[in-house]
C-alpha cells in the first residue's frame, strides 16, 4: 500500500496537464479574485531581490514575479509541471520532490530572501521540509505561505489528518488527491519548531464571501 504522501505527489503527475489548464485558464474564482493578489502583494511587500518558489506547479508565481524584476527560481517534484513553467520562459525551475530537498540531493540555489509556498504544502511532516528550507535563507529571511484557511475547510472534524480532495467541479479528469489538514495551532508549531518567527497572519477575503478564501503566514527565519 502506498503512503499518502507517494499517492498524494503521484496524483500531481497524473493531474499535471488538468492543473496547467485550470490555472491558465484563470478557473478558480478564489484565485482570480483573492489569493493570487494576495501572496504577490506579500512577497512585493517584503521587496526582496531573490525568491524561491517552493511547489511552483506551472510557474505563474515565477513569471509573476519576474515581470517585476525579481530573480525567482522555483522548484516542484512534477515533470510536466517544471517543463511548462521552463516552456512559458522560466529558466531556473527544478525537478525535486519534498524529500529530495530535505536529503539535499538537488540543489536548488541558496541565500534566498524569501522563500514562498503557494498552495503547496499538502503533505504531513512539513517540519522537516521547512527546516530545509530555513537553511536555504538569508539571515532574517522570510517564509510566506498560502494554505488553504483551516476553519473554511473543517467541515467539522477541526483536527489534523488527512482528508481526500475530489476536484469535483473542476473541468477534466481528475485522480483524487490525498491532503494533510492542519489546525492552525499545528500550522504554528511546525513554524516554531522550524527555526521561524510568525511575523505577520492574513485571512485573504472577497467581500461577497462569508469565509476567507486563505490562510497567509508571513514568518522570518529565528
Ligand atoms: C496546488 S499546486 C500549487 C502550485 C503552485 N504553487 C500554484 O500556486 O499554482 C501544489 C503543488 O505542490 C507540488 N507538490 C506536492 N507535493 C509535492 C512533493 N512531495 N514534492 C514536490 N512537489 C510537490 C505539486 O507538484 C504541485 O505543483
Amino acid at each position: 500500500m502506498p503512503s499518502p504522501e507517494a499517492t498524494l505527489l503521484q496524483s500531481w503527475h497524473i493531474n499535471a496537464d488538468a492543473w496547467i489548464e485550470v490555472i491558465r485558464s484563470g478557473a478558480i474564482e478564489s484565485r482570480r479574485q483573492v489569493t493570487d493578489q494576495a501572496i504577490l502583494l506579500a512577497i512585493m511587500g517584503r521587496q526582496p531581490e531573490r525568491v524561491l518558489d517552493l511547489g511552483c506547479g506551472e510557474g505563474w508565481l515565477l513569471r509573476t514575479l519576474a515581470d517585476r524584476g525579481i530573480d525567482a527560481t522555483g522548484v516542484d517534484g512534477d515533470t510536466t509541471l517544471v517543463e511548462a513553467a521552463r516552456a512559458a520562459g522560466s529558466a531556473k525551475v527544478q525537478v525535486a520532490s519534498y524529500e529530495e530537498l530535505v536529503d539535499a540531493k538537488v540543489n536548488v540555489g541558496r541565500d534566498f530572501e524569501l522563500i514562498c509556498a503557494n498552495f503547496s504544502l499538502l503533505h504531513q511532516d512539513i517540519i522537516a521540509l521547512l527546516t530545509a528550507m530555513n537553511a536555504l535563507l538569508v539571515p532574517g529571511g522570510a517564509l510566506i505561505i498560502q494554505t488553504l484557511h483551516p476553519w473554511a475547510v473543517a467541515a467539522g472534524d477541526y483536527q489534523d489528518g488527512w482528508r481526500e480532495e475530489s476536484f469535483a467541479g473542476f473541468k477534466g479528469q481528475w485522480q483524487p488527491m490525498p491532503w494533510y489538514f492542519r489546525t492552525l495551532s499545528s500550522w504554528l508549531n511546525a513554524l516554531d519548531i522550524a527555526g521561524f518567527r510568525l511575523i505577520g497572519l492574513q485571512e485573504p477575503q472577497h467581500p461577497q464571501s462569508a469565509v476567507p478564501q486563505s490562510l497567509l503566514m508571513i514568518a522570518e527565519s529565528r
